[in-house]
C-alpha cells in the first residue's frame, strides 16, 4: 500500500532529501500515521525513525530548511527535536530495546526498523511510512495494524506481558486509546493488564494523570473508567472511586451503586461541557459517600455531610496524584461541597432567599454548579426525570429574576468597614464585622433590598440595638 498522500506537509520533502543525502533509511511512524489513516484531521506532531542516527538526520533537516530551526538534542535517549511551522518533529534512531529484569533502565542498542516496531506499544502505533525516494510512501505494517484500525482493535505487537512490562503505563494507554477511539482491547491484552495491574505503581503520577485527563476528555469517559475498574487498575490510582462500588441492603432497604451513578454523571456532563475540571468535579462529586455511609432503622441509608468530607478528600487526592493545588482544585472542591445545594432547593418550594444564598455562595461558579447538578439527575423513572429537570428550570428562572433585581453575584458589601468605623468612631473591632454580617444577612434574607440607602438605615437600627453611638 502506498500512502504518499499522507506526506503532503512540505516538511516531508525536506526529510526525504536529508535522508537521501545521508543514505539513511527513514520513516514516519506512530501517532501521525495512525491518525492520518483514521482521518482524525488533527495536525499531529511527527515522529521520525532513522535506521542509524536520528540526531544526524535532524541536523541535516535543519540545515536544509530555510528557517534553520534550532534543534534540541537529548543525547541520553539518542533523540532530537525541531519545530517547523508549529509542528514538533522528533527524530530517533531505530532501537532494539530490552529491559534488564528488576530494572527500569532499558538496555538500548541500535536496531532495525522491525526491532523498533516490535518495541512499540500497539499494532496501530507501529505503522511506518517510508520517506526515502526509493520506496517513498510505502506502508510498512508487519503486525497488521491497518486491519486492527479497520476492526477497531487495540493489540500489542509482542506478547502483551512483554509489551506491558516494558512500560506499565501502556496498560493505561491501551484503555485511553480504546476510550478516545472507541476501540476494543483484545482479550489477551485485557487479561495481561488485569494480571499486571499493580505494576502501575512504578509509574510516576504525572504520566498517570496525563492519561486520566485524556480519558476524561473523551466523548464517553465511562468507557475508560469501566475498563480501569475491570482490570483493577483503578483501585491503585483512584481508590476513592472503587470504594463507591456496591449496593448494601439492610432490612430490605438498598442504596444505589454510587460508582456506576458517578460514571453516568460524568458521561452526562461531558455532553454539555469540554471543561476538564468540571468533568473532574463530576467524577469526584460523591467520593465523600463511602466514608459517611450509615444505616438507621428510622431513615435507612444516609450519607450525612458527604459533600464536606468529599471536598476535603479532593485536596488529598490532588496532592497524592501531584495534580495542581491551584484555583482549578479549588473549583473542584467548591463544586463538590455545593453539589447538593441546587437539588435541595429544587425539591422544595423555590424561595427567593434560598436562591440568593445559592448565588452568593457559588459566586462565579454558579453556572458550573447548575451544569453539574443537572448532570447528576440519573433517575430511570421518566416521570421523576422530567420533574427534576422542570424544577431546575424553575431555579434557573428564579436565579435570573433575583440576580437582575438584587445583584448578588460577586456581592460587594453596600457599606464598607471604613464607613462603619467613621460613623461610629470605632477602631478596628469585632463590632464592624458584626454589622457587616448583619447587613449581608438582611439582604440575603430579603429583609432589605441590596442598595446603600436601605443598608445604612438598617445599619443604624442595628447599631442602636448594639448600643453604638454615632460620631
Ligand atoms: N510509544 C510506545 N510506548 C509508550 C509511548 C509511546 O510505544 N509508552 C510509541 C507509540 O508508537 C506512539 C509513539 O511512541 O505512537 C508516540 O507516542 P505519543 O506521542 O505518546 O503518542 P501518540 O501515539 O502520538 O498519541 P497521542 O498524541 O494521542 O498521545
Amino acid at each position: 500500500m502506498n500512502l504518499k498522500k499522507a506526506l503532503s506537509n512540505s516538511i516531508f520533502n525536506t526529510i526525504t532529501k536529508a535522508a537521501d543525502d545521508l543514505s539513511l533509511e527513514s520513516y514516519v511512524i506512530g501517532g501521525f500515521v495512525r491518525d492520518f489513516l483514521l482521518k482524525r484531521g488533527k495536525e499531529k506532531d511527527i515522529d521520525i525513525v532513522a535506521i542509524g542516527s536520528g540526531i544526524k538526520l535532524a541536523r541535516k533537516v535543519s540545515d536544509l530548511l530555510p528557517s534553520k530551526p534550532k534543534i534540541q538534542v537529548f543525547k541520553t535517549y539518542g533523540t532530537a527535536m525541531l519545530k517547523s511551522n508549529d509542528i514538533d518533529v522528533e527524530f530517533v534512531g531505530a532501537r532494539k530495546e530490552s529491559y534488564a529484569q528488576d530494572s527500569r533502565n532499558p538496555i538500548v542498542e541500535d536496531g532495525t526498523l522491525e526491532d523498533d516496531q516490535n518495541r512499540r506499544d500497539f499494532t496501530i502505533n507501529a505503522l511506518a511510512i517510508k520517506l526515502n525516494s526509493d520506496g517513498y510512501g510505502e506502508l510498512i505494517d508487519p503486525f497488521n495494524g491497518l486491519s486492527d484500525l479497520e476492526r477497531k482493535i487495540i493489540r500489542t505487537p509482542l506478547d502483551p506481558d512483554i509489551t506491558y512490562s516494558d512500560d506499565p503505563l501502556r496498560m493505561m494507554r491501551a484503555i485511553r486509546f480504546a476510550t478516545q477511539l472507541d476501540f476494543m482491547i483484545e482479550r489477551s491484552s485485557i487479561e495481561s493488564i488485569t494480571r499486571n495491574a499493580d505494576r502501575i505503581k512504578i509509574i510516576t503520577n504525572e504520566r498517570i494523570v496525563d492519561e486520566l485527563h485524556k480519558i476524561m476528555l473523551s466523548d464517553v469517559p465511562s468507557k475508560g473508567f469501566l475498563l480501569l475498574e475491570k482490570t483493577r487498575i483503578l483501585q491503585h490510582i483512584l481508590p476513592e472511586l472503587t470504594a463507591l462500588k456496591g449496593i448494601d441492603e439492610k432490612e430490605g432497604q438498598k442504596h444505589k451503586d454510587n460508582f456506576y451513578h458517578t460514571l453516568e454523571v460524568v458521561d452526562n456532563i461531558s455532553k454539555h461541557t469540554d471543561d476538564l475540571w468540571l468533568r473532574w468535579a463530576a467524577l469526584l462529586h460523591d467520593i465523600g459517600k463511602a466514608p459517611t455511609k450509615r444505616f438507621s432503622k428510622k431513615v435507612g441509608w444516609t450519607f450525612h455531610g458527604h459533600e464536606f468530607v468529599g471536598s476535603k478528600m479532593v485536596y488529598k487526592l490532588f496532592k497524592r496524584l501531584k495534580m495542581p493545588l491551584n484555583d482549578k482544585m479549588k473549583l473542584v472542591q467548591k463544586l463538590v461541597l455545593m453539589s447538593s445545594r441546587p437539588i435541595i432547593i429544587s425539591e422544595d418550594h423555590v424561595t427567593d432567599s434560598a436562591v440568593r444564598r445559592l448565588i452568593f455562595d457559588a459566586g462565579d461558579h454558579i453556572e458550573d454548579l447548575m451544569t453539574l447538578c443537572e448532570a447528576d439527575i440519573t433517575t430511570k423513572n421518566p416521570r421523576k426525570f422530567k420533574k427534576y429537570h422542570n424544577n431546575f428550570q424553575i431555579v434557573r428562572e428564579k436565579m435570573k429574576e433575583v440576580e437582575e433585581r438584587d445583584h448578588i453575584r460577586n456581592f460587594q458589601p453596600p457599606v464598607s468597614g471604613k464607613e462603619i468605623m467613621e460613623r461610629f468612631n470605632l477602631k478596628p473591632s469585632r463590632e464592624i464585622g458584626t454589622l457587616k454580617e448583619a447587613i449581608k444577612e438582611a439582604i440575603l434574607e430579603g429583609e432589605i433590598p441590596n442598595d446603600k440607602e436601605a443598608a445604612i438605615a438598617y445599619m443604624l437600627e442595628k447599631a442602636n440595638e448594639m448600643g453604638l453611638k454615632k460620631s
